[in-house]
């Protein structure tokens, strides 16, 4: 093995750097809609809707076109679909959100298989051809990916060779969309499923975060144009033990500055199956925990920005308004604690403390 490798051109990590950065800018974070079509469509089964591209669509157009949104939301991360999609109007999704100064980002794994002869471990597909899908994302006007990669805690496992499989397949996908002129989120996921308790729970993110950001720096990958999500470190679902959430600020924050170097701009919390106010409470506590915070503590959540829109929409054309009030709600929340500035209780949603976990949760 050489020493030798080369960093991107200046002009690309200028781009890359500013759009990272961007995505973090004070108060902001990311709302991400980028259920698979197999995801949606339970979440529409639960109001009654058929699994069709047009109630897809009709989903997501109420979501880019809530008045405000882009207040507290600076990137929305996209499936494959929704790039293509256009409002009743005629104007393509994409050029909706650029329009509200929203970078549009998307989805590039192709979910996971099992990882044979493990306690049913799996592993996340999708890099032969993500160079060229990178490519054609990067021309419809995206900007940034993301790519998720699950592990579960159990007596056993993460097992090493999870671990190991996680982080090489992150730093694999991190340097490809670089080099396609794409932000990489990467997305180690220590799931909430299981009884184990915070301290196992940091335990594991500690060393799965320590082996992701060995792998990135031996693939080269240029960290101030990246970001990480990761899960926060908190008790397992079925843990008797309950946590305080600046219990569960203090472990995140720790195992966060055990692992992950300064020059990554901004960490972008998922949220797991935690209920919308959970989430909340949770990151406000994070951003005021009384530590070093070299990097932007902020959002980038799916279900616990959505529970109340879906309840509140309910598939009706009459609901609209209302349920993007309801997604105003909760980004406005989010974006004050992620700085810190969120009152408990403060905002009340249609579901806001409806827990959204759901044991093999699949997006
Ligand atoms: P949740 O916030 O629902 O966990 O979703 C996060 C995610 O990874 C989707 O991109």
């Amino acid at each position: 093995m050489t020493t030798y490798f080369s960093y991107p051109s200046v002009e690309l990590q200028n781009e890359l750097r500013s759009t990272a950065e961007a995505i973090v800018a004070p108060g902001k974070g990311i709302l991400a809609v980028d259920e698979t079509n197999e995801g949606i469509g339970k979440l529409l089964a639960t109001i009654g809707l058929e699994n069709s591209e047009n109630n897809r669509r009709r989903y997501r157009q109420l979501l880019f076109t809530a008045e405000d949104v882009s207040e507290n939301v600076s990137a929305v991360i996209l499936f494959h679909e929704t790039v293509y999609q256009k409002t009743d109007d005629g104007s393509s999704f994409i050029s909706v959100l650029q329009k509200k100064n929203i970078i549009p980002g998307i989805k590039v794994d192709k979910d996971v298989v099992p990882l044979p002869f493990t306690e049913d471990e799996v592993t996340t597909q999708g890099l032969d051809d993500l160079a060229k899908r990178c490519a054609e994302y990067k021309k419809q006007g995206c900007r940034f990916a993301k790519w998720r990669c699950p592990l579960r805690i159990s007596e056993r496992t993460p097992s090493l060779l999870a671990i190991e499989d996680t982080a090489r397949v992150l730093a694999r996908y991190a340097a490809i969309c670089q080099s396609e002129g794409l932000v990489p989120i990467v997305e180690p996921d220590v799931l909430l499923d299981g009884d184990h308790d915070i301290v196992r729970a940091q335990n594991v993110t500690e060393i799965v975060l320590a082996a992701v950001y060995k792998a990135l720096n031996d693939h080269h990958v240029f960290l101030e144009g990246s970001l990480l999500k990761p899960n926060m470190v908190t008790p397992g679902q079925n843990c008797k033990v309950r946590n305080s959430p600046q219990e569960i600020a203090l472990a995140t924050v720790t195992a966060l500055l055990r692992t992950i170097p300064a020059a990554v701009p901004g960490i972008t919390f998922l949220s797991g199956g935690q209920s919308e106010e959970e989430a909340t409470l949770n990151l406000n506590a994070i951003n005021q925990v009384p530590l070093k915070k070299p990097w932007a503590l902020t959002f980038s959540y799916g279900r616990a920005l959505q529970a109340s829109v879906w309840k509140t929409w309910a598939g009706k054309d009459a609901n609209v308004k209302k349920a993007q009030e309801e997604l105003i709600k909760r980004t406005k929340a989010n974006g004050l604690a992620s700085m810190g500035k969120y009152e408990s209780g403060a905002v009340l949603s249609a579901a806001g403390n409806k827990s959204n976990f759901k044991s093999n949760y699949k997006y």
